[in-house]
């Protein structure tokens, strides 16, 4: 049953890969990266507990960990907690409807339940909490960030630390995080970030080239509306507009998104934009209207917003909008 099962996943997935990959010239050439960064050798990389950053689109719903394979906490209530966690995390709007307001999932941006390497992962974060964040100018809890996540990415609420979703969300992630030293961060927390030297200011970015990028490289699988095809194995969320992360969320600043572009995307060729491109995609898109987040004003209390924060109040209109 369950062989036939995946056969039948596999084969839709080749299916629509075919499609894809026949609707689009993205690739520039055989998985190696625009910018003379060789591509990763899988040998050295075997031993993260990730998925590899270079893993084709068929892998987006790999896991390394996956409840339905691997033994699960001796008590069968926690056992419980972390299957369903990961089902909130690839099925959000779904299954945590009261504090969800788009149509984000977690996996969309944290793809493969959280478990892919440059793509913003989430194993063993749990053992870096508390942390202090400048954004809350306060320290927070693992339960506080993927309140953030649900308020700002999800466009939605924060459910009670004690809700069902937020513990089955907390015990999924910290299930991928066993076995991690507290306190240590693991090497591949904060890859998506490109180097400081190589960011462009705000005033040098191109929404426009962006936009020409975009409709090059990304329309085939998020559509020129930017609204995300569904590609039968995955759907990507939204990009902008009513249904996509609000103006308060990480993917709302310019340089985290183009940290997160520059090395999660295009899905079937990763590593493929250059620092500059990315940064010129991350610009168009956020240049487009989104949810506004009702509590921005109480964001950033020590001082002034980021440069890259340009749905902020430290510019009077979006500065992108040229
Ligand atoms: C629109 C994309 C997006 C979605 C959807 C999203 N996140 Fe995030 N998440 C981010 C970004 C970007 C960051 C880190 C950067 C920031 O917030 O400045 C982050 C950070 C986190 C962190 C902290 C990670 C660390 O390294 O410390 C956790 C935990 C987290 N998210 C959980 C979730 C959960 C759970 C969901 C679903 C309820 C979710 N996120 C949905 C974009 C997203
Ligand atoms: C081959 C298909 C494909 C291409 C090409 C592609 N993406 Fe994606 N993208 C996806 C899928 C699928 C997801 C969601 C993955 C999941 O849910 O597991 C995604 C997720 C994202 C996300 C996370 C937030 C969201 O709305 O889902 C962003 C941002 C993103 N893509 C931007 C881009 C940009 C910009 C480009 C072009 C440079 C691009 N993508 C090219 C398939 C693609």
């Amino acid at each position: 049953m369950e062989i036939v099962r995946v056969s039948v996943r596999r084969r839709a997935t080749r299916a629509a890969l075919t499609l894809i990959l026949g609707l689009t010239a993205c690739s520039p050439g055989g998985g190696s990266t625009g910018d003379g960064i060789p591509p990763a050798a899988p040998a050295a990389k075997a031993a993260l507990p990730l998925i590899p950053a270079g893993a084709g689109i068929e892998r987006v719903n790999d896991l390394v960990k996956d409840p339905a394979r691997d033994p699960l906490p001796a008590d069968p209530r926690m056992a419980e907690a972390v299957k369903l966690g990961l089902e909130i995390f690839r099925r959000t709007p779904e299954l945590a409807r009261a504090y969800v307001g788009n149509r984000m999932t977690c996996a969309n941006c944290h793809m493969n339940g959280g478990q892919r390497e440059k793509a913003l992962p989430l194993v063993g974060v749990a053992a870096t909490f508390p942390q202090y964040r400048g954004r809350d100018g306060r320290l927070l809890t693992l339960e506080d960030r993927i309140a953030g996540c649900f308020q700002r990415s999800l466009n939605g609420s924060a459910p009670p630390h004690d809700s069902r979703e937020m513990l089955a969300l907390s015990a999924y992630i910290a299930w991928i995080s066993e076995g991690q030293p507290v306190g240590a961060t693991p090497t591949w927390l904060g890859q998506n970030r490109i180097a400081p030297e190589n960011l462009l200011p705000i005033e040098r970015l191109d929404p426009r080239r962006g936009e020409q990028i975009f409709l090059a490289r990304c329309v085939a699988c998020h559509g020129v509306d930017g609204q995300g095809i569904d590609l039968g194995f995955a759907r990507p969320g939204p990009l902008w507009g009513p249904d996509s992360w609000n103006d308060g969320a990480g993917a709302a600043r310019i340089y985290t998104l183009a940290g997160y572009l520059r090395y999660a995307m295009p899905l079937t060729v990763p590593g493929s934009l250059t620092d500059e491109e990315a940064q010129h995609v991350a610009a168009y898109i956020n240049s487009k209207d989104r949810p506004s987040f009702p509590a921005k004003d109480g964001d950033y209390p020590g001082g002034e917003a980021p440069v890259d924060a340009v749905y902020y109040p430290r510019y009077p209109r979006n500065p992108l909008l040229r």
